[in-house]
């Protein structure tokens, strides 16, 4: 039976990069002998500017029988005045929660083509490889109640963290997980000095580790975990954490690859999947062919990893990545020094080209 596979561009660099992606996905499925068919959604401000709404049903209901789902982006400036539960970014909060994607795997690697790439020094990015582990579906994200209310100096804002020991436990498992298969090792982050939430997720993650023995555990507050991703990445391997902190967290961690533009993720939960960059819709270079569409390719190597059960395909992205970097291709985002930069779409047909030799 063929599998299906929802493409969902989204807004801006969404529209550039997702056709790249779905290249190396039609091409690796030819390879591997996967039959898979492909179906193209609205979501985010382009849904709201054909159907009032950032998630149409047809959507969601399209997503609900795939089998994985191709996400780019959602947002912009032209959408950012529009009532909360209308803008962009509802529609993809919208599909984590309705598919119950509760863990989202974020893995910040380094090729080492692009150490110079990195803000940070050679020797302190050289060889990262941390994967982290975030929470999606709960969280200050989802929380009630929340909002605005109340006029002029009475105005009030309000969103909740909540999360139920149910929720810290599944995550946590599936981090304990993940850690087993890597080095063994999983940094819990969080802020239980100070918010309560996270201190019943502390309890609950160290409850948990009691089926992982062989899994060392530490722990680590919110703000000291920002300065040692910078001071010192290489003592992290799997990190696991809320949907907030891992946000922000993750986008921190992404700057020591060299690029946002370089970090894919698998958005899983039991019984659906998501694949997406981990960056945004990008709206100023969004239309120009300046983006990097590694990301999304990559986020599909994770889609064989682990939808399809081919983690060899994964591998192989990896490396044709790595071959077009070691050519020196490079996206404006990774260019340094004096290298030229190509556009998305030629990356698109280096990486194609690459795979296919
Ligand atoms: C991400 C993005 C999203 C998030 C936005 C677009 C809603 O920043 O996937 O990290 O906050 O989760
Ligand atoms: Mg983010």
């Amino acid at each position: 039976m063929a599998k299906k596979v929802v493409i969902l561009p989204g807004d801006g660099i969404g529209q550039e990069i997702v056709p790249q992606a779905v290249r190396v996905m039609d091409l690796l499925a030819k390879e591997y002998g996967i039959a898979i068919e492909t179906e193209s959604h609205l979501i985010g401000g382009a849904a709201y500017d054909k159907t009032g709404t950032p998630l149409p049903k047809e959507t969601l209901a399209a997503c609900k029988a795939a089998d994985a789902v191709l996400l780019g982006a959602v947002g912009g400036p032209k959408w950012e005045g529009l009532d909360y539960s209308v803008r962009p970014e509802r529609g993809l909060l919208g599909i984590r929660k309705e598919l119950q994607l509760f863990a989202n795997l974020r893995p910040a690697v380094v090729f080492p083509q692009l150490v110079h790439a990195s803000s940070l020094k050679p020797e302190v990015v050289a060889g990262i490889d941390v994967m982290v582990v975030r929470e999606l579906t709960g969280d200050i994200y989802f929380g009630e109640p929340r909002g605005v209310t109340g006029e002029g100096d009475a105005r009030r804002g309000l969103n909740s963290m909540v999360y139920t020991a149910p929720e810290i436990e599944r995550i946590a498992r599936k981090a304990f997980e993940v850690a087993r298969v890597r080095s063994n090792k999983l940094c819990s982050v969080d802020k239980a000095n100070v918010l309560e939430c996270t201190e019943l997720w502390r309890d609950v993650v160290n409850e948990v580790h009691a089926d992982y023995p062989d899994v060392a555990l530490s722990h680590m507050y919110v703000d000291n975990a920002a300065m040692q991703l910078v001071r010192w990445p290489k003592q992290f391997d799997v990190i696991v954490t809320g949907n907030i902190f891992g946000d922000i967290l993750s986008d921190e961690a992404s700057m020591l690859t060299g690029s946002i533009g370089m970090l894919p993720s698998a958005s899983l939960g039991e019984s659906h999947a998501m694949y997406e960059p981990i960056h945004g819709s990008a709206p100023d270079i969004a239309g120009k062919d300046l983006a990097n569409p590694i990301a999304t390719i990559l986020s599909v190597g994770m889609m064989f990893k682990y939808t399809f059960g081919k983690p060899e395909a994964e591998q192989r992205v990896e490396q044709a990545v790595s071959r077009v970097l070691d050519a020196g291709a490079r996206t404006a985002d990774i260019a340094t020094g004096d290298e030229t930069a190509i556009g998305c779409a030629e990356m698109g047909d280096r990486i194609v080209a690459a795979l296919g030799d």
